[in-house]
């Protein structure tokens, strides 16, 4: 038995973004705190937002000042201006760090405590002001999870939070907000999307609802990929992206990620690498280490996104899979650890600590073949 978790609504498609309006209505809701960042406003992305909330005199703030990989700290300020506004909603707007900032400062505006509190093992069910999610980057899927990532800055952990009161009450898809974003971060994201389709399928936590939910997402995802990178206003790629994104995180919400994500998070709580990115040094090497846990999943997503032929057996749709990651990476301009500027002496100095917290996070237990300590050292290694 699976219990599957989705936020009550999704809108999708072109132009969605004014059903904001009637999402607020049937939630009975007309004070929202738009939680967003300063890129968002002064390239005026979020105009269109404003201007919709505006035109049906919808009360409302907003906060701009969240952060890339957002902390502890950076959710304080929020939490008062939430907590005295006299707000009933939050409308998180932007890429995967604006809208797991609303989540966090959703829960803590209503419950208290300090973010640590809600680190995983720790589940957090309760219900919190609700969040409208409406992302800008096809990557997070953070619009239809149960999780946020929280970095605590005393220790540069990446804390993993995770539960259904996390869970945006509604989402809005419009993939036309996401036309205008820029080469790099259209690959970072779109990897991360992608990384979640395929852990989550070869995730020991998968089941037959998110098995589905992440094969659609691959098949979307990986034949458009190049395409966004080399052509962003490209709108038919940009649109099914944008969607694969969305099926990735309902994926990996109600399957879980696996070890790429653990060892990606420590990477970039450590060396400020955006999660994207640290994920697209990871996929083909752990992937590789993974295969011999889940050959025949591997083989399908192979296959699915077009990289082996159908008539291709196992082991070469498996060879396939890893050449053509490692290709994808090269296509889309993604550094190695060292030309990302990472200082190898100081990385080596901190594998044991690296390694430590890529399994406290919980991740890679989910994987098909779960790493030791040792065994996470060696593949941070193989990076180099
Ligand atoms: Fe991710």
């Amino acid at each position: 038995m699976h219990n599957i978790l989705l936020p009550s609504s999704i809108t999708f498609g072109g132009g969605s973004l004014k059903e904001i309006i009637n999402i607020l209505k049937s939630m009975e809701k007309e004070r929202p705190l738009i939680v967003t960042d300063s890129t968002m406003v002064s390239l005026e992305i979020i105009k269109p937002l404003e201007e919709y909330l505006r035109k049906y005199q919808i009360s409302f703030e907003v906060f701009k000042d969240t952060i890339p990989e957002p902390t502890s700290h950076s959710i304080l300020e929020p939490v008062q201006i939430l907590k005295h506004g006299k707000f009933d909603s939050i409308i998180a707007f932007g890429g995967g760090s604006p809208i797991d900032s609303a989540k966090a400062i959703s829960a803590l505006a209503t419950h208290g405590g300090n973010m640590s509190d809600y680190k995983f093992p720790f589940v957090f069910n309760k219900k919190s002001i609700p969040i409208i999610a409406i992302p800008t980057t096809a990557g997070t899927g953070s619009e239809v999870t149960k999780f946020t990532i929280i970095t605590d800055e005393n220790t540069d952990e990446k804390m993993l939070c995770v539960g259904q009161g996390f869970l945006p009450a509604a989402a809005i898809v419009d993939y036309e907000l996401s036309l205008t974003l820029p080469p790099r971060t259209t690959a970072d994201t779109g990897i991360d999307a992608l990384t979640h389709a395929i852990e989550s399928y070869v995730s020991k936590k998968a089941n037959l609802f998110s098995d589905n939910q992440a094969l659609a997402a691959m098949k979307l995802i990986f034949p458009n990929l190049r395409t966004v990178f080399k052509d962003g206003g490209n709108r038919k790629a940009r649109e099914k992206v944008m969607l694969g994104s969305t099926l990735a995180g309902i994926a990996f919400s109600n399957a879980s990620v696996a070890l790429v994500h653990g060892m990606s998070r420590p990477i970039g709580a450590n060396y400020h690498v955006p999660h994207g990115l640290s994920n697209a040094m990871l996929l083909p090497t752990i992937t590789d280490f993974s295969i011999s846990g889940a050959p025949t999943k591997y083989a399908n997503a192979s296959k699915v996104m077009g990289i082996a032929d159908l008539n291709d057996n196992e082991e070469i749709s498996n060879k396939k899979l890893i050449d053509e990651l490692f290709n994808l990476n090269s296509d889309l301009k993604v550094p190695t650890p060292e030309k990302y500027g990472i200082n190898k002496n100081d990385f080596i100095s901190k594998l044991d600590t690296l390694a430590k917290q890529a399994i406290d996070s919980g991740s890679p237990s989910n994987n098909p073949v779960i790493p030791t300590h040792d065994q996470i050292k060696k593949l941070y290694l193989k990076l180099w």
